[in-house]
């Protein structure tokens, strides 16, 4: 069994499915994917991805605030803390750094009190947290270690950078996750890192409606697609396909379900 370990089910382009997100995800299950994590990035669309949550038994979800969307500001602990009480909740996230879009410091500075408080919020209720990080390696491990978080642990999701960031993440105990961008033609850095990667922290992703794996580049992503990832992934490691479905989704369980 496979496990997209990150998506967006709210955000998916559904007009191959008609506009039935049960199609989609009935199409990913036909591809053997057994398990869903659905992403939030806002708390005023949380509801919804909940909803979808509570409408599949294969699927999970989070709660946080993207670093690019401009609530990054109202991040409150208490409001996380309360709505990631819901069972079906299993990580606060996604959040992190993104200095590649907006280059003030007084954004930068959001963006770090609002990861701050995504990872305090994770350390009280014991929940991991979903990392993304672009053009801020050293903020990110900073806050990382500044705010302990390896006492709730996480993911580094959609993994892009190098190798010192990766074994720094791993040093702090978190997870790595690759997605679609592992497998595009000038991503060979890229696929240097995840060979170092150890098995036993190694998870995949569709972050789907985004990047979507070869051949789909450049179309609209899905979860059936982290088939072609988990391929990808397991030739890296020179393992079997049914070996990465197993580690991985073992990964997951040990990471989001404890
Ligand atoms: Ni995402």
């Amino acid at each position: 069994m496979l496990i997209d370990s990150h998506c967006h089910l709210d955000r998916l382009d559904l007009s191959a499915y008609d506009n039935d997100l049960n199609q989609a995800l009935n199409f990913a299950r036909s591809r053997g994917v057994a398990h869903m994590l659905c992403v939030g990035i806002t708390i005023d669309k949380f509801a919804d991805v909940l909803a979808i949550a509570e409408a599949n038994e294969d699927i999970s979800c989070s709660v946080g605030i993207h670093p690019l969307y401009d609530a990054v500001a109202k991040t409150q602990v208490d409001t996380l803390i309360e709505k990631s009480q819901h069972p079906k909740v299993v990580a606060i996230g996604e959040t992190g750094l993104d200095y590649f879009y907006n280059k003030t410091s007084e954004n930068h500075t959001l963006q770090q009190q609002s990861f701050r408080k995504h990872i305090q919020a994770a350390r009280q209720v014991n929940k991991p947290v979903i990392v993304h990080t672009r053009d801020a390696r050293q903020d990110t491990l900073d806050i990382l270690h500044e705010e302990k978080a390896n006492e709730c642990g996480g993911v580094l999701h959609c993994f892009t950078e190098n190798w010192d960031m990766a074994k720094a993440a791993l040093d702090l105990g978190f997870y790595i996750s690759f997605s679609g961008i592992v497998t595009f033609k000038n991503a060979s850095e890229l696929r240097d890192v995840c060979k170092k990667v150890p098995l036993d922290r190694l998870l995949i992703e569709t972050d789907s409606p985004y990047l979507a794996p070869v051949p789909y580049r450049g179309k609209s992503n899905q979860p059936a697609y982290v088939k072609e990832v988990g391929q990808f992934v397991a030739d890296l490691h020179h393992i079997s396909f049914e070996e990465i479905c197993d580690i991985t989704s073992q990964n997951f369980k040990n990471l989001f379900v404890g």
